[in-house]
């Protein structure tokens, strides 16, 4: 993973292969961005002429590569596009520094070392721009080179140096501290995503979850097949069951002995989406290895907790199987006995998501946590409403629903806030079982959030977030963000456990 440290030095000593700079859309044309002014002299103030000439702008994403000026350790200047130039007196906003600084990392891909020349207000900008390095820097390699040994041609850049910043102030180091924790984690749930299938099942991914929760002190619990029939864990069973590769439900705990707080954290971890019997048609199962995205940004988020130390108590629940066809497959007219004691006619087994996450959070609910959040690859319904890069915010709390909303956008995730409206649950009536697994096709990710309501304790605080569109990029790569897993929902997970950790939520 890419190291971040934060230099005193200029931009003209840094030994490094590029100095990143910024460049934004002035109302004259472009303007060099503040950070730059070091790199602008040696220009002789012709910097935002020389970028200009050779087709730059300014806009979003755009990468300018230019010589470095004489006397400068770095041979190459990248200019990286910020966008319109924000407001007399305001400074660039942290997620457009972020998004900066992962296109500048991704373009530096095969280097070493370099300067991040960006503007620098404080702590939180430079953090920004670390954090977006990191993640812009990121690519999975893990399958790539056969026998031989990875390529080494492309491999990630290896160091980010912030410039710009008071590396002996403690606001500084801790902010840096903090993204290289949070990028880091994102990066495995990323990983974790893009694990192919084959590698990743209910077992293996417990077993990653067992050794990571040792390597930062967490407390991990396994549940394997045994024990969740024992349980009476309809749900997690019933999906499961048609696989040769049954399922777990994992708990992951980090604990503060001066915590005052108690979070819950629930994660779709369906490691492979066949839709079961009623089997989903070519086009779309090619990348339903991205089930298991709720499950892997829970992970994600415990450990990123466990390594800030904060003071809450978060446990993760991994709610894990692979649905698949088979003659021991769970057919669509079965009823389930869920954890809770609820039963469930299953009308269609790719409905299965909601299924396991409902005995997850009725276990989750026993321990009366202070507030429950489930993260869930849930709805195509949710995608066709919101697009491939927002998650929509459902909850049984409005004031809880909208500080999940405003926590995302605090920390540059895209997320909208969606209603559970009461009267979708009669569609999801049965004529021979407490309910069915399906409801009304309109609004169809509400009709999910409306299931799982059902399934959280009384008197629990709940918001459920459905990741479906922004957790598998299948575009072109943009800002930090690649191709493949995003790690969507791990940064609002974190935030939140902070903003509880500091008691700003009720
Ligand atoms: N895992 C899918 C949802 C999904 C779709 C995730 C696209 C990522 C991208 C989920 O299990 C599913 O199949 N949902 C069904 C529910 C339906 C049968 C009520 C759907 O959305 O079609
Ligand atoms: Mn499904
Ligand atoms: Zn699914």
């Amino acid at each position: 993973m890419t190291a971040l440290t934060l230099s005193t030095s200029s931009a003209a000593t840094l030994r490094a292969d590029a100095v990143v700079i910024g460049v934004a859309k002035g109302p004259k044309g472009l303007v060099v961005a503040p950070g730059a002014e070091a790199v602008d002299q040696a220009f002789d103030g012709r910097l935002a002429a020389v970028v200009e000439t050779l087709g730059g702008s300014g806009g979003e994403g755009e990468v300018t590569k230019l010589p470095a000026p004489s006397g400068f350790k770095a041979p190459v200047v990248l200019a990286v596009g910020l966008g319109d130039l924000p407001a007399e007196g305001d400074a660039f906003d942290e997620e457009t520094l972020r998004r900066a600084a992962g296109v500048a990392a991704r373009a530096l891909a095969g280097s070493k070392k370099a300067a991040f020349a960006l503007p620098v207000e404080d702590a939180e900008s430079a953090a920004a721009i670390g954090e977006g390095a990191v993640l812009g820097a990121y690519s999975f390699t893990a399958y790539r080179g056969g026998k031989d040994e990875k390529p080494a041609k492309n491999a990630p850049l290896a160091e980010a140096a912030i410039l710009g910043g008071k590396p002996r102030d403690k606001a500084f180091k801790a902010a840096v501290e903090r993204a290289t924790a949070v990028a880091a984690e994102v990066n495995r749930a990323r990983d974790l995503v893009n694990m192919s299938p084959n590698d990743l099942n209910p077992k293996s991914f417990a077993a990653q979850a067992q050794a990571a929760g040792k390597e930062f002190g967490l407390k991990v619990e396994v549940l394997d097949e045994k024990a969740l029939l024992k349980g009476g864990f309809g749900g997690l069973m019933g999906v499961g069951q048609g696989s040769v590769n049954p399922p777990r439900l994992v708990r992951v705990a980090y604990t503060h002995p001066k915590a005052e707080k108690t979070l819950a954290l629930v994660g779709k971890g369906i490691t492979y989406d066949s839709g079961g019997i009623s089997l989903k048609p070519a086009g779309h199962n090619e990348t339903m290895k991205c089930d298991m995205a709720g499950a892997a940004a829970v992970l994600g988020a415990v450990l990123a907790v466990a390594r800030l130390g904060l003071k809450v108590n978060v446990t993760g629940w991994l709610a894990l199987a692979e649905n698949m066809p088979s003659g021991n497959a769970t057919r669509p007219g079965d009823v389930l006995r869920m954890y809770s004691g609820t039963t469930v006619e299953v009308l269609n087994t790719d409905a299965e998501g909601r299924l396991v996450l409902a005995d997850a959070l009725t276990r989750a609910s026993e321990e009366n946590p202070d507030a429950i959040v489930d993260v869930a690859t849930l709805t195509g319904a949710m995608v066709v409403a919101l697009g491939d890069r927002t998650f929509g915010v459902m909850a049984n709390d409005d004031a809880f629903r909208t500080s999940l909303y405003e926590i995302a956008e605090e920390v540059g995730e895209q997320a909208w806030p969606m209603p559970l409206p009461v009267e979708l649950r009669k569609s999801m009536d049965s004529p021979v079982a407490d309910m069915a697994n399906i409801g009304e096709r309109m609004g169809g990710g509400l009709v999910a959030g409306v299931f799982l309501k059902e399934f959280v304790g009384e008197g629990i605080a709940w918001a459920h977030l459905d990741i479906a569109g922004p957790a598998f990029h299948e575009k072109a790569p943009f800002g930090y963000t690649p191709k493949g897993g995003t790690g969507s929902s791990v940064r609002t997970l974190v935030r939140l456990a902070e903003r509880t950790a500091d008691g700003d939520l009720g």
